[in-house]
């Protein structure tokens, strides 16, 4: 059976059909539209397209933001303007297959367990650092929704009391501290210190401001302070999995999003963190860390394999 799975992110939207086993087939990406009406008809050209060539029984979409437990509407997303968006509804209006919305860390999560470097155990973390921090837990082998479909959104934990303002209304959340973003403001606040920050503050004087990519290029170079910058975030992000293994117990942590294209640079500092803020370090079983296997496309993957056809899975 083949579906369709698009995701919705921040600068891009791509969109697949995809198989049983996760293979995608066709793969289309265009760059997100700021205006969410105009978003709303992108995806619904994308999939249009992708339906052209290939018989499709149902399409998944995956969005960041609160997805409601009916998998039709989103609640409330932080980082786009959505406020109660019937996206279902929406889409299935101009779509003749049956449509799903999930959560993005949720869909990405869901086909590292399926597919990618979950796939050998049962409970498994997933954690997303982009723009946002997302996240999504397996349970038991199967996806953890709790009780309104909101669950796993790891990124909303409060990190830091009276911390940064979030855009979730609440301030000190993870997000601010491990995310993509966050690494770059790491970035530019050690540009502004002489000593650590000197290859730092030169890409800023050229380029006007730190992009993540730049820090990434300057970690893999061996820039001291970019290697710091990574190190504050990683910190953040394995303190929070130390919590998570008190609430969840995983087998395996998954890393995702544009920051764990670091590899072991970033894996590194999270598991050094992630131990020394463990209940029981020394005792216990701990988790493994790995870094997500499919990259970009997990998202779409996940939704794809989400997606229910008419008539129930
Ligand atoms: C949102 C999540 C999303 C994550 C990654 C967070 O800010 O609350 O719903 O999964 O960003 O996009
Ligand atoms: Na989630
Ligand atoms: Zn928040």
């Amino acid at each position: 059976m083949l579906k369709v799975g698009i995701d919705i992110g921040g600068t891009k939207i791509a969109g697949g059909v995809v198989d049983a086993e996760g293979r995608i087939l066709e793969k289309l990406r265009v760059e997100t539209p700021t205006d969410t009406r105009a978003l709303t008809v992108a995806v619904i050209d994308m999939v249009r397209h992708l339906a052209a060539s290939h018989d499709i029984a149902a399409v998944g979409v995956a969005a960041a933001g609160f997805v409601d437990k009916a998998r039709a509407v989103i609640i409330h997303a932080p980082n786009i303007a959505w406020r109660d968006e019937p996206l279902k509804a929406e889409l299935e209006a101009g779509i003749d297959q049956p449509v799903t919305i999930d959560n993005d860390a949720n869909a990405a999560g869901w086909a590292e367990f399926r597919f990618g470097a979950g796939r050998h155990v049962d409970d498994m973390v997933m954690l997303t650092m982009g723009t946002g921090v997302g996240g999504a837990v397996i349970n038991d082998g199967r996806l953890y929704r709790g009780g309104h479909g909101i669950a796993g959104e790891l990124g909303h934990i409060r990190f830091l009391r009276d911390g940064l303002p979030c855009g979730c209304g609440q301030n000190g959340c993870l997000e601010q501290y491990a995310s993509g973003r966050a690494l770059q403001r790491e970035a530019n606040e050690i540009a502004d210190h002489a000593g650590l920050g000197d290859a730092l503050a030169a890409v800023r004087t050229e380029k006007g401001k730190i992009s993540g990519p730049a820090v990434s290029r300057l970690v893999l170079a061996g820039d001291p302070g970019a290697i710091e910058a990574l190190r504050r975030v990683a910190t953040a992000l394995g303190e929070a999995c130390g919590g998570f293994q008190a609430v969840l117990d995983p087998e395996l942590f998954v890393i995702g999003g544009g920051v764990a294209e670091l590899g072991a640079d970033l894996l590194d500092p999270v598991r050094l963190a992630y131990e020394t803020s463990l209940p029981g370090y020394g005792d216990r079983p701990v988790a493994q860390f790995a870094i997500a296997e499919l990259g970009n496309d997990a998202g779409l993957i996940g939704a794809a394999d989400l997606a229910v056809p008419a008539g129930g899975e």
